[in-house]
């Protein structure tokens, strides 16, 4: 029997009103940028599988280096012991990361490392005496769909059942070019009626809202005033971290460090789930105490899986590598040359780009999982191309390797969608 069929009996898949989805496909083979059904079809990763898969699927380089630590060292926890890919991954992060990021805490998704980051932030006050109960995040944010990332997050589509079972979130728009004075405005409403611990963010890109972009200067200011008023600044870097908003991380575009920061997905290259929390010294010291209570009491199984830390340096090792670094600038300048000619399209509301991220709105009405999306989804399947619109707005985010036919071949299907849209 096919797996698609076979998965419908048992498999509750993510993301799915199961009542009117399609079957999954199932996918048999991964390789580069391509990906193959079980029929034989051929697919290019025009996203790198929700942006991991940065250095291509199945790469040779990260495969050996997993399969050569999995024959010397498995798993072991990470409470009371600790092993060499942990150590020598915090120390390579040590050498990209900004340089006020000085310990590393291991997790094993993207939510449960933002969830760490929350709860340093409330415990830092809490460890000080003060009672700081409340989150700053922008509007339309995504942090992930544990309770507290959840909390962080602000799309309706997500979060509206458990919208009465969250952590006390005042959300501010996102800096724009004509913005700022409303945006500090609210920001200090914020920081003098409520007790603030936390600021939480998605630097520079806003992913799953769409790929939408906001300025350094605008965040730099935000950061600025919260660091002054003892607010926490927790970059989630989950989405834009390691190379694809045309530097390692987006907080090297920005001259305030956060204090907290969120790194998953391209951490491993997809080739397994870990995420890291890192902190500021300053962070850090607020946990050592004579009082075994101020420590950080949170754990998960997986923490620091030297799979997943092997994985990582393998990937760390690639990310500035001469001919990454030359395919990135690439997929750039791919990206604007394509943006400059569809840019007028009468289909088209705006184009955007920045490092490997392209992302198109279209002038349609669409429901973020509804009934037009899903054809278009399908439109772009059926040719080949694996992309999922966030309602009306198509982005791309491919591997670093891809091949330049193949990020033709997505151009030129994206067009074909404009033509019949
Ligand atoms: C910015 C951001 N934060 C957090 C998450 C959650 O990560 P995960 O799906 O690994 O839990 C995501 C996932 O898309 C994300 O884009």
């Amino acid at each position: 029997m096919k797996l698609s069929k076979r998965d419908q009996k048992h498999i509750w898949h993510p993301l799915t009103q199961h009542q009117t989805a399609q079957p999954a496909l199932g996918i048999v083979k991964a390789k580069g940028a391509l990906l193959w059904d079980e029929a034989g079809n051929e697919y290019i990763d025009g996203i790198a599988s929700w942006y991991t898969t940065m250095y291509g699927h199945c790469n040779e380089h990260i495969v050996a280096a997993v399969s050569q630590q999995m024959k010397e060292l498995d798993f072991v926890m990470f409470s009371g012991l600790t092993h060499e890919p942990a150590v020598q991954l915090s120390e390579q992060l040590m050498n990209i990361l900004p340089e006020n990021q000085q310990k590393i805490f291991f997790n094993d998704n993207g939510s449960t490392a933002v969830e760490a980051g929350i709860k340093m932030a409330l415990q830092f006050h809490h460890n000080a005496g003060a009672k700081r109960d409340t989150l700053i995040a922008f509007e339309n944010g995504f942090h992930g769909d544990t309770f507290g990332a959840m909390s962080a997050s602000g799309l309706a589509s997500y979060n509206a059942p458990f919208e009465d079972f969250l952590l006390k979130v005042i959300r501010i728009p996102t800096p724009q070019e004509n913005n700022l004075d409303e945006v500090l405005q609210k920001l200090e409403t914020a920081i003098t009626s409520t007790s603030c611990a936390a600021f939480i963010f998605e630097p520079l890109v806003q992913g799953a809202a769409g790929m939408k972009f906001h300025t350094a200067e605008g965040l730099d200011a935000i950061i600025k005033k919260c660091q002054k008023a003892g607010v926490i600044c927790i970059a989630d870097e989950i989405m834009t971290g390691f190379g694809k908003t045309g530097t390692n991380f987006a907080c090297d575009q920005l001259q305030n460090n956060p204090d907290i920061m969120c790194l998953g997905k391209a951490l491993t290259a997809g080739m397994f789930p870990l995420s890291i929390t890192s902190c500021s010294q300053k962070v850090f010291d607020s946990f050592l105490s004579d009082e075994v209570s101020k420590g950080f009491f949170h754990a998960h199984t997986f923490s620091a899986h030297p799979l997943g830390c092997a994985a990582a340096l393998a990937g760390l090792e690639l990310l500035n590598a001469a001919e990454i670094v030359e395919q990135r600038n690439y997929i750039e300048r791919a990206h604007q040359h394509f943006a400059a000619r569809i840019k007028n399209h009468k289909k088209i509301k705006e184009v955007r780009c920045k490092g490997v991220i392209l992302a198109l709105d279209l002038n349609v009405e669409m429901e973020r999982y509804g009934s037009v999306r899903d054809a278009l989804y399908q439109f772009f399947m059926e040719r080949g191309v694996a992309l999922r619109p966030l309602g009306s707005t198509v982005y791309l985010l491919p591997p670093y390797s891809i091949a330049k036919k193949e990020l033709q071949k997505i151009y030129d299907t994206v067009e074909e969608a404009l033509a019949i849209a």
